[in-house]
């Protein structure tokens, strides 16, 4: 069992697409441990992309990511993290595959609606960015 952290970006959420991001990752098997909407300040956005800090996108993403509210949430299944990279489809939603969200959804390589940890390192960082032991969640299998 794996988890990771995927987060429904302001534009996601300003589309009405929550819903329809939950549900793809639980239609492929994967289970919700945490979930929560939060609006992040400028400052808290460039810390959870500090990774890209010196790319020429970081001001802009980080002024988008701050833009309105996002659903971050940890899903747990088996190879988590590459699963809901399949999901989601590539970042540049040109050049994602047929049926993946980004596809389906995204305006260009900025506003592509959902976000999620590329390695297991990202992952922890980025679960415990946003949720405490206490907010995680054991699942029972159905
Ligand atoms: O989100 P993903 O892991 O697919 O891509 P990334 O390379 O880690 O970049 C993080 C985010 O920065 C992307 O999801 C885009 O929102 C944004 N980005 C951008 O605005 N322009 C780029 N050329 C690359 C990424
Ligand atoms: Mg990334």
């Amino acid at each position: 069992m794996e988890r990771t952290l995927s987060i429904v970006k302001p534009d996601g959420v300003s589309k009405n697409l929550i819903g329809e991001v939950i549900k793809r990752f639980e239609q492929n098997g994967l289970r919700v441990v945490a979930l929560k909407m939060v609006k992040l300040s400028k400052t808290q956005a460039e810390g959870f992309y500090a990774v890209h800090k010196d790319k020429p996108f970081f001001q802009s993403l980080t002024d988008f990511m701050s833009s309105g509210p996002c659903v971050v949430m940890v899903l747990e299944g088996k190879d988590a993290i590459s699963k809901v990279r399949e999901i989601m489809g590539a970042t540049d939603p040109k050049k994602a595959e047929t049926g993946t969200i980004r596809r389906d959804f995204a305006q260009n390589i900025e506003r592509n609606i959902v976000h999620g940890s590329d390695s297991k390192e990202s992952a922890s960082f980025e679960i415990s960015y946003f949720f405490n032991a206490l907010e995680i969640h054991e699942r029972r299998e159905e």
